[in-house]
């Protein structure tokens, strides 16, 4: 250790330098640098505004911070190990630059309200570029449903084809997974965008701050109530890291679909070079890497969830070290979430094609409106039940003869049942199958096409 240490004098020995290193947290924290200047700028103005220190000291101070974020922009502030932390990296560099006024900074501030607020700035912005990467990926999903209201492509149920589609309605499922996580990163805000700042180490300062000067200034909503649940409270982090895990669920989800519907068993759509990569050994092959790096990604942000639950439960009040542990689950999540938005967003933009050929013949070639014979009969007095059990026993004896349903003749159609007439082929036809469920929120072209204009309006303004 070759730099004298920033605590006290209280201090005769430097740390061992182990020790040093496995305490500093430089390394990963230096990416909230923007938001410990902002702040440490709102909190000098603030120092200057209560009279604490003089208006020209205060000045010095917002300028000298200035020139650290000037440094730091053009590459030549790269403080290291010495410094332990962003927050002392950043108060040695002023003192250099400002002199003895730099010392003036931390009056009334603790590091732990300090890192507390520029992990919220820092939260606070990235919320708001997964929230305008969310709109995109959306964006994307509604401009190829509004092409394909008419594809059909098989639904599934256990993974067996269960009931023909409108590609747009399938499309629409991940639009409202999407809207859902937008609407659920919009709250998580309202806890991330509280200040802690003027909280101090835990008790509150004996100076006469402004908490909500500082907070107006940095754009917060609110103060905390109670210093102590001020400078100890990570629950945005946790909410936030929740949020992120429920966007990599729908992520995932959608990958495995894409990954099955390109694989040659689905051959529902066909991957673009530009998004696929080859083998380097089976020249045939052209692989799914993006979903399935997505997919494979999604554990990473529920493992940082979990990891971080795990280590608030039990702490005591107040600040503890554990909590310098919250950043680098909480980065890592954020540029991965951000990540698997952009390369999913890209993907459906122009790395994939539907094979409508072969889609719509899918859904021809099945059982998959066994159910509308079913619906057939019921609508015409016969006790749905019943009628689901006609259809098991045509089922049966169709498959056994390799027929389909709509191979039937009119004949055995009436053997069945006499209710039938010629009406059933075009009732069980997929196009009229999927026409048919026209309830609110089916799949019914009819329903999907306003289902689509409402999802347009619902992310015109924002
Ligand atoms: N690097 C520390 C962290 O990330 C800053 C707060 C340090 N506070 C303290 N009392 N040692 O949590």
């Amino acid at each position: 250790m070759t730099k004298q240490q920033t605590w006290s004098q209280r201090f005769e020995a430097v740390l061992h330098p182990a020790i040093a290193r496995f305490n500093a947290s430089i390394n990963f924290d230096i990416e909230l640098i923007e938001y410990d200047l902002t702040g440490s700028q709102a909190h000098a103005k603030m120092l200057a505004h209560t009279g604490i220190i003089s208006q020209e000291e205060g000045n010095l101070l917002v300028a000298g911070l200035e020139q650290i974020r000037q440094e730091y922009q053009q590459g030549n502030f790269n403080p290291g190990v010495e410094a332990e932390d962003v927050h002392f990296a950043v108060e040695r560099r002023l003192i250099e630059i400002v002199g003895d006024v730099g010392k003036k900074l931390h009056t009334a501030r603790s590091r732990n309200d300090q890192v507390g607020t520029d992990t919220r700035l820092y939260l606070r912005d990235q919320i708001k570029q997964i929230r305008s990467q969310l709109r995109e990926f959306q964006r994307v999903l509604l401009d190829i449903a509004e092409k394909h209201v008419e594809t059909l492509i098989p639904g599934y149920t256990h993974l067996q084809r269960a009931q023909p589609l409108s590609l747009a309605h399938h499309l629409l499922a991940y639009f409202q997974m999407a809207q859902r996580d937008w609407e659920r990163l919009e709250d998580v805000e309202h806890r991330v965008n509280i200040s802690p700042l003027g909280c101090g180490a835990l008790a509150g300062t004996t100076f006469p701050i402004d908490r909500h000067y500082t907070a107006e200034l940095l754009h917060f909503d609110r103060v905390y109530a109670n210093s102590l649940d001020g400078v100890s409270d990570r629950d945005f982090v946790i909410e936030f890291l929740c949020a992120a895990s429920l966007i990599m669920v729908h992520l995932s989800r959608l990958s495995e679909e894409v990954i099955l519907w390109s694989s040659e068993e689905f051959g529902f759509i066909t991957l673009k070079d530009s998004c696929a990569t080859g083998s380097s050994i089976m020249p045939q092959k052209k692989n799914p890497d993006v979903p399935e790096l997505v997919r494979g990604k999604t554990g990473r942000v529920f493992g940082h969830l979990q990891a971080m639950l795990v280590m608030m439960k039990g702490l005591p009040l107040a600040y503890n070290k554990d909590l310098q542990e919250d950043k680098e689950g909480l980065f890592d999540s954020v540029r991965t979430v951000k990540a698997c938005l952009e390369a999913m967003t890209i993907l459906l933009q122009e790395g994939l094609e539907f094979r409508t050929q072969r889609l719509s013949e899918a859904v021809s070639e099945d059982f998959s409106n066994a159910t509308d014979v079913a619906d057939y009969l019921a609508a015409r007095g016969v006790p749905f039940r019943e009628a689901y059990n006609l259809v098991g026993k045509v089922v049966k004896t169709s498959i056994a003869a390799g027929k389909l349903l709509k191979d039937l003749s009119l004949e055995e159609w009436k053997q069945l049942h006499p209710a039938f007439t010629a009406d059933i082929y075009e009732a069980i036809s997929p196009q009229q199958v999927v026409a048919a469920r026209n309830s609110y929120g089916g799949t019914g072209f009819t329903q999907v096409s306003k289902a689509l204009l409402a999802a347009r309006a619902q992310i015109a303004d924002c």
